[in-house]
């Protein structure tokens, strides 16, 4: 999610799920050729299982992009097929790619070529107002011919026209039982949904019948919901420190102390901001973790003070205990 997963956003939620499959900011093709390669594909270890997710629509591009991200060790690429900006119409890619699935299917193509990684889509059911299941079906339908296997499907669609990017992840029907009818259409291919899901039953109840669901806004805003993921869905305990709110703190505290010092720790702490969420003193942790006034005191006592105003909220909230 642009301005959202970047890398120090995704070590934070690896200290919460070990398994959830992570995804880059959507990166162009541009970017990548003309940009600055490392700022946009650098990660940390850690942040395995790791998708990277691209904005294009040359072929080429697209091949000499993939090469990069296998270079770099990602493991998968995901075509943004569902993005509705004007910046992105304007390049021809995004959402609007779904108006030309032979494109598409040349871009998987040469990017299936050039490497061994899974190359994965993320688009919508449809374009402006008209609501036809066949159209995404064909779109499905065509993508797959050219050996894309996993699909991920914001249920609801694009419209290109009159809507802001957020309206448009708002406003457009979600037709969730529509991923169901694609699976039931593509019985081989993995398809998984996304779109408005939070909860751990609505998520499993997903699962029943699809291979995957992707969660956006809720776990930004309410990353403790990811605590949970590993042992409902893979069998597996969570990470030790996704047993206390404390210990997920503490870890991005020395994770920020060891940024380099052209990186300032408040780029990574605004990704937390989430994390106590419906807890005594959250409000105030937030505040002191985004207080711009402390932008230059060192990490460790910006956390001690937050830690504090915690620990005053609890007490104060608890006097029956
Ligand atoms: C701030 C923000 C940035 C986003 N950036 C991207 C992006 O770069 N690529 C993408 O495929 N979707 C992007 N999305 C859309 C989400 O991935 C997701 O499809 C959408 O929010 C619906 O899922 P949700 O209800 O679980 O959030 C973005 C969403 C938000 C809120």
């Amino acid at each position: 999610m642009l301005d959202w997963t970047d890398r120090h956003c995704r070590v934070f939620h690896r200290l919460l799920s070990r398994r959830a499959r992570l995804y880059t900011e959507m990166v162009t093709t541009g970017a990548l050729i003309h940009g600055d390669r490392h700022r946009h594909l650098d990660f940390d270890a850690r942040e395995h299982p790791l998708a990277l997710q691209l904005g294009g629509s040359e072929p080429a591009d697209l091949a000499a992009c993939a090469r990069l991200a296998e270079a770099w060790g990602y493991d998968e690429i995901n075509l943004n097929c569902g993005c509705p900006s004007e910046r992105v119409q304007r390049g021809a890619f995004g959402a609007c790619l779904m108006a030309e699935p032979a494109l598409v299917a040349d871009g998987i193509r040469a990017m299936r070529d050039a490497v061994g990684l899974p190359v994965t889509v993320k688009h919508r059911i449809g374009l402006g107002r008209r609501e036809d299941y066949g159209f995404v079906r064909d779109f499905v339908g065509t993508v797959a011919a050219a050996g894309c296997t996993v699909f991920i499907v914001h249920a609801r669609n694009a419209w290109l026209e009159g809507l802001s990017p957020k309206e448009n992840r708002e406003v457009p029907p979600l037709r969730h039982d529509w991923a169901r009818r694609l699976k039931a259409d593509f019985p081989a291919l993995t398809v998984v949904v996304n779109g408005g899901l939070a909860e751990l039953p609505d998520l499993a109840a997903q699962l029943q019948g699809l291979d995957g669901v992707m969660v956006g806004r809720a776990a930004y805003h309410q990353p403790w919901r990811l605590a949970d993921w590993d042992a409902a869905f893979f069998g597996e305990a969570p990470p030790p420190t996704a047993l206390s709110r404390d210990a997920v703190e503490d870890a991005m505290v020395d994770y920020m102390a060891g940024l380099p010092a052209t990186t300032p720790w408040t780029h990574a702490a605004r990704h937390m901001l989430g994390l106590r969420d419906g807890q005594p003193g959250a409000r105030r942790w937030r505040q002191i973790w985004s207080d711009h006034r402390l932008k230059h005191t060192p990490v460790r006592e910006v956390a001690a003070q937050a830690r504090q105003a915690c620990r005053d909220r609890e007490d104060a909230v608890t006097p029956d205990a």
